[in-house]
C-alpha cells in the first residue's frame, strides 16, 4: 500500500492506488449510504474527500464524527466523480483516533483574525494560518539555502548577553537573582548575579557576527531577538526573528546590492516553492499582490539619501500626523508614503543624521551623517535596516564619547578596530515583516506561531 501524505498528491501528480491517510476532520455530510469527509493532515492547503459507505464495520461510529475529529484512512484513490475535487478516497477502514466534542472552536465558518488569536493553539489548523506557517518554515530553509549557496558560514549568536547593540536601551533583563536579592540599599546589585553584572536578552546578533565577519569572511545569524519597546503596533513584536548578514571587506554599495538580491531570492523562492499557500492570499487577503511580487522580482529597487527623503516628503504637501523636519526618525506613515506612492517600489534610504542612529554606524565626510541604510517596503515601510560600519578606531572611540557609551563592556568590539580592521557592512532583515509582505497580512501577531506582545504572553 502507498503509506501518503495528502501533499503527495499535490506535489507528485496524481495516480489512483491504495492509499494511508492520517488527519483531521474539516466538515462532514452524510447521505442515506455514505459519510462523506473532508480531511487535513497540515500538510498542504487541499483536503482530499474520504468517502466511507455503510458497509464498513464501524459505519455507526463514523456517522458520529465531528469536526475536529482525528482520523486514520485507508483506502483506493480514485477519480471523483462529484463537484470541487478531482480525487476522492473510496474508504476501506477508517479508525477514528479521537473524537472532537461539539465544543470544538474551530466550525465551519469564516472565524475573525482577532478571534482566532485567542486561539493561536489551534489557529494552525485552518486554511490561512495552515499557509502562513507553512509559508514561513520554507522561507527559513531558503535563508540558510541562498547563503550556503553563496559561501557564507550561519553563526549562532548568543541571546543573552552584557551590551546594547542599538543602544535603545529596550531590553530584557536576564536575573537569576530573586526580588528580595537584587535589592541592595535601594539598588540594583548586579555583582551577586548569576552573571556578576547586567545581562539582558539579545536586541541583535550584529556585534557578535561583525567579530565573525572578521575572521571567517562573510557570515550571517539568524535567531530570535527580544525587544522590550512599548509600542503596541501591527509591526513590532517584543520576540522576533532577524536576519543579519556581515559582510568583511564590503562598503554601503555592496550592502544594499546584496539586500536587493537577497529579497528578491526570498520572493522568488516562495513563489515557486509556496504557489498553492499564497495563491489563499492573492484570492483572499490581497488583490494587489500578485503586482507586488512582481515589482520585487523584477523592479529595481530605489536608493537615495535621508535628506533627498526629506526634502521628497516636504514637498508631497501630504498632512503627516508627525510633521516633517530635517533630523526626525522616520515615522511609519513616512516611509510608506516613500515606498508605496512616491516610488511605487521599495527603495533604500541612505546615509541618516548621526544623530538618531546607533554609535557603530560609519561616519560620513560631512561629520553629521552615517553610512545607514534602510529599506522602506510598499505596506510595510522598514524591513531592512544596516549600515556601513565604523572601523576607524579613533572615530568608534569618539562617536562612543559623543554618545555616553561607556567602553568597558566594549573593550572586545574596540580590539577589532585594534587589530586587522577591514570595511565592512551588514543588515538585519526582519523575519516576520518579510512574510507580511509576501502574504498580505496587515498584522505582525498573525505570522508568528505564539506572539509576544506588551501584555500578552499566553501560550
Ligand atoms: O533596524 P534594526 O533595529 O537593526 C538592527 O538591530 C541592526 N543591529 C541590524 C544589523 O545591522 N545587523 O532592526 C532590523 C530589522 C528592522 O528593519 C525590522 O524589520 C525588524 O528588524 N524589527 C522588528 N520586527 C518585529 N518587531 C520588532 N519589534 C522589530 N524591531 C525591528
Ligand atoms: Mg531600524
Amino acid at each position: 500500500m502507498k503509506r501518503t501524505k495528502i501533499n503527495i498528491l499535490t506535489a507528485l501528480g496524481e495516480t489512483p492506488g491504495q492509499v494511508l491517510v492520517k488527519g483531521w476532520v474539516r466538515t462532514k455530510r452524510d447521505s442515506k449510504e455514505f459519510s462523506f469527509m473532508e480531511v487535513n493532515d497540515g500538510s498542504c492547503l487541499k483536503n482530499i474527500q474520504v468517502i466511507a459507505n455503510k458497509d464498513l464495520e464501524n459505519y455507526g461510529e463514523i456517522q458520529g464524527v465531528t469536526t475536529g475529529t482525528s482520523l486514520i484512512v485507508e483506502g483506493e484513490l480514485v477519480a471523483s466523480p462529484g463537484k470541487g475535487q478531482k480525487w476522492e478516497i473510496q474508504a476501506s477502514h477508517v479508525e477514528i483516533v479521537s473524537l472532537a466534542p461539539e465544543s470544538y472552536p474551530l466550525q465551519k465558518k469564516r472565524h475573525t483574525d482577532e478571534y482566532l488569536r485567542t486561539i493561536a493553539h489551534l489557529r494552525p489548523r485552518t486554511n490561512k494560518y495552515g499557509a502562513i506557517f507553512r509559508i514561513r518554515s520554507e522561507i527559513a530553509f531558503a535563508i540558510h539555502k541562498f547563503y550556503r549557496d553563496k559561501g557564507f558560514r550561519y553563526l549562532t549568536a548568543p541571546l543573552i548577553t552584557g551590551s546594547d547593540c542599538e543602544g535603545a536601551g529596550e531590553m530584557f533583563r536576564v536575573t537569576s537573582l530573586s526580588p528580595t536579592e537584587v535589592q541592595n540599599a535601594g539598588r540594583m546589585d548586579f555583582t551577586k548575579d548569576f552573571f556578576g553584572q547586567e545581562s539582558n536578552l539579545t536586541v541583535s546578533g550584529q556585534l557578535s557576527a561583525e567579530m565573525f565577519a572578521l575572521s571567517l569572511g562573510d557570515v550571517y545569524t539568524f535567531g530570535p531577538t527580544f525587544r522590550a519597546e512599548n509600542s503596541n503596533t501591527s509591526r513590532h513584536v517584543a520576540e522576533f526573528w532577524m536576519l543579519e548578514p556581515e559582510m568583511a571587506f564590503c562598503d554601503l554599495e555592496g550592502n544594499m546590492d546584496h539586500g536587493e538580491e537577497l529579497v528578491k531570492y526570498l520572493v522568488g523562492h516562495a513563489m515557486e516553492h509556496c504557489e498553492e499557500d499564497l495563491s489563499l492570499f492573492f484570492q483572499f487577503v490581497d488583490k494587489s499582490l500578485p503586482a507586488l511580487m512582481d515589482t520585487l522580482l523584477k523592479q529595481e529597487f530605489a536608493r537615495l539619501s535621508y535628506t533627498e527623503a526629506i526634502d521628497v516628503l516636504k514637498k508631497s504637501n501630504k498632512p503627516f500626523e508627525f510633521p516633517v523636519e530635517y533630523g526626525i526618525d522616520l515615522q511609519s506613515e513616512h516611509e510608506r508614503f516613500l515606498a508605496e506612492e512616491y516610488f511605487k517600489k521599495p527603495v533604500f534610504l541612505t546615509d541618516y543624521p548621526k544623530t538618531i542612529k546607533p554609535f557603530y554606524m560609519r561616519m560620513n565626510g560631512d561629520d553629521k551623517t552615517v553610512a545607514a541604510m534602510d529599506l522602506l517596503v510598499p505596506r510595510i515601510g522598514e524591513l531592512i535596516g544596516g549600515s556601513q560600519r565604523e572601523e576607524r578606531l579613533d572615530r568608534l572611540e569618539n562617536r562612543m564619547e559623543e554618545m555616553n557609551l561607556p567602553r568597558d563592556p566594549y573593550w572586545w568590539y574596540l580590539d577589532s578596530r585594534r587589530f586587522g580592521s577591514v570595511p565592512h557592512a551588514g543588515f538585519g532583515l526582519g523575519f516576520e515583516r518579510f512574510l507580511m509582505m509576501i502574504t498580505g497580512v496587515t498584522n505582525i501577531r498573525d505570522v508568528v506561531p505564539f506572539p509576544r506582545t506588551p501584555g500578552n504572553i499566553d501560550f
